[in-house]
């Protein structure tokens, strides 16, 4: 019939047995938790995939994340499934403690690193930037940002946010560190060649060359279950120098697990200083 678009192929609905597939290669690939109830989530973020003509089925879409060889799809897929929420400023106290508590001691050395991991589309990275700055000037630090999301990582990359984004920020900092373009905000050169971005599985064992004094990693293991979190935890800790600050998110608890660090306050911890070590030799 005229004026009648053709129909768009339909898309089987994601079954039992898709999703029971898709749960698992998440927790094994990227340790997402995918609880049953999960299911509307899935068929809606991956759906999209679907629409867009990439894939024909989720069955299409799970196995070519599976078997190919490249890691595309299932970066593809890894994208699609993770959540990205974050914003500049989130869990205010956690920077008036970095700046009060935890920078007067980083003060004392040449060059501090600090480690933002599952920084997600950058907020947090430009966050510790403008309050390490304020609190350290002179150029004395460096911040390692890393995601698994490769869409999330560009958006960071990209340093540019909306005026609406930016309003949870203090007015001085937007002053100081952006700058203004076509309405909205772009992170100045300065501060941007403070961070470097890359793309990190927090699954995958690491050893930093050198051990970070801070290391964020905020909000992400509350899509982790209990083992996924002891690895990762583990791995996080064995990158802590010792006196070293994890700050985690507010809604997340370590008290389940063994870790080895020291309790600091909600939602921050500390590897414990040897009287000889270095964190004390430098503070
Ligand atoms: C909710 S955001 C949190 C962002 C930021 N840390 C904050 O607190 O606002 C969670 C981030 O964790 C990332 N993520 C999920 N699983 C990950 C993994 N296994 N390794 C690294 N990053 C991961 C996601 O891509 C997402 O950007």
């Amino acid at each position: 019939m005229r004026g009648i678009e053709p129909a768009a192929q339909a898309v089987a609905p994601l079954s039992g047995a898709d999703f029971e597939h898709i749960r698992r290669l998440a927790r094994e690939s990227f340790g997402l938790d995918l609880k049953a109830g999960k299911e509307q989530l899935v068929a809606a973020r991956l759906g999209r995939l679907l629409r867009d003509g990439r894939f024909r089925s989720y069955r299409e879409l799970y196995r070519g994340a599976a078997e190919d060889a490249t890691g595309e799809t299932l970066a593809t897929l890894i994208d699609a499934l993770a959540t990205n929420h974050t914003a500049f400023v989130r869990e205010p106290d956690h920077f008036d403690f970095l700046r009060d508590e935890v920078v007067p001691r980083l003060r004392k050395r040449g060059e501090a690193e600090v480690w933002c991991a599952a920084c997600s589309t950058g907020e947090e990275v430009w966050t510790l930037a403008c309050v390490l700055n304020d609190a350290l000037p002179g150029n004395r630090f460096r911040i390692t940002a890393t995601d698994i999301s490769r869409k999330a990582l560009a958006v960071a990359r990209r340093g540019v946010y909306s005026a609406e984004r930016c309003a949870g920020m203090p007015p001085a900092w937007v002053s100081r560190y952006f700058k203004a373009e076509n309405g909205d905000y772009s992170v100045n050169a300065a501060v941007r060649s403070q961070a470097s971005f890359s793309r990190f599985n927090l699954l995958d064992r690491f050893s930093a060359p050198r051990p970070y004094p801070v290391i964020f990693c905020r909000n992400v293991m509350i899509y982790f279950d209990a083992e996924t979190q002891h690895r990762v935890v583990l791995n996080l800790a064995a990158n802590l120098e010792p006196g070293g600050y994890l700050f985690i998110g507010h809604a997340e608890s370590l008290s389940r697990i063994a870790h080895g660090l020291e309790y600091v306050r909600p939602a921050v911890y500390r590897r414990p200083s040897k009287p000889e070590g270095v964190w004390n030799r430098l503070s």
